[in-house]
């Protein structure tokens, strides 16, 4: 996969997805990473970018010129998918960067700033809009690496085992089980005994119904769509019987 990022702020991009698992498994060559400075596209002396938007909005917005001509250059004929990060935008989950990792598309990702990008190089380019969730930041740099970031994540020969990112919180559904690490006994606190049995069976149930307590008390709206057993279901009810006291507002029946 190839991922070309257009902003005013390469640098941020490059750091920040140099590092780390990411930036290893852009040195493996899992993905390629570009990022653009919009500036270096503007047809004027000063390489202004920006202009007063037509309304009574106060504030700039990016032009249209600069980011069609960076976006001409670096996709040369190619047909990337094509993503504006903007607060308007469908909600980043986990199924959808499953979505995009398993499409394995090319990605050109464009970063607002200011007020935001003229609508005309959107429609331009066939941009869809994602948001990373209900607020509004200064621009689009921290989303579109959080995008990167959790699309790389899922693709093969990122991460050393495949199965590190299928227990994980939201990707089968529910939140991931509490874990533990060495040593056995920190101020006073034991692992719990399962863990350290050996017993293969009794820790897959035992993870199993620890995410399904963990998703109750915290997120319980994901029961509604996780796909659950009748033996979850069972100890869903035992779950609910344990914390009768406690206000949840869902009935997984
Ligand atoms: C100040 S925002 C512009 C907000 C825009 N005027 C609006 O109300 O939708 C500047 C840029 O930050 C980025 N941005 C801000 N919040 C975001 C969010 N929640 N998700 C994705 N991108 C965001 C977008 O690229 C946006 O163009």
């Amino acid at each position: 996969m190839r991922i070309d990022i257009a902003t005013l702020f390469p640098e941020i991009c490059e750091t920040y997805l140099g590092q780390s698992i990411v930036g290893r498994a852009r040195n493996k060559g899992v993905f390629e990473l570009y990022c653009h400075q919009i500036r270096d596209y503007a047809f004027d002396k000063h390489h202004r970018v920006d202009d007063t938007p037509y309304s009574e909005r106060q504030g700039m917005l990016l032009m249209a010129e600069p980011i069609w001509q960076c976006f001409k250059a670096v996709t040369d004929g190619r047909r990337p998918r094509v993503v504006y990060m903007s607060p308007r935008g469908r909600v980043l989950n986990q199924q959808i960067l499953k979505e995009f990792a398993e499409k394995g598309e090319d990605l050109f990702i464009l970063c607002g700033h200011y007020e935001g990008v003229d609508q005309r190089v959107l429609e331009k380019m066939e941009a869809e809009e994602i948001s990373i969730g209900d607020f509004v930041l200064t621009g689009g740099e921290l989303p579109a690496m959080i995008l990167a970031d959790g699309v790389v994540r899922l693709l093969d020969g990122t991460l050393s085992q495949a199965d590190c990112f299928i227990d994980e919180s939201h990707y089968s559904g529910l939140l991931e089980y509490p874990q533990y690490t060495k040593p056995q006994v920190w101020e006073g606190m034991e692992v719990p005994e399962i863990l350290t049995s050996g017993h293969h069976a009794n820790i897959l149930k035992w993870r199993r119904e620890k995410s399904l307590e963990e998703t109750y008390l915290k997120r319980p709206e994901l029961l509604e769509t996780a796909p659950l057993s009748d033996a979850d279901r069972a100890y869903l009810s035992e779950i609910k019987a344990k914390y009768e006291d406690m206000p949840v507002f869902l009935d997984f029946q």
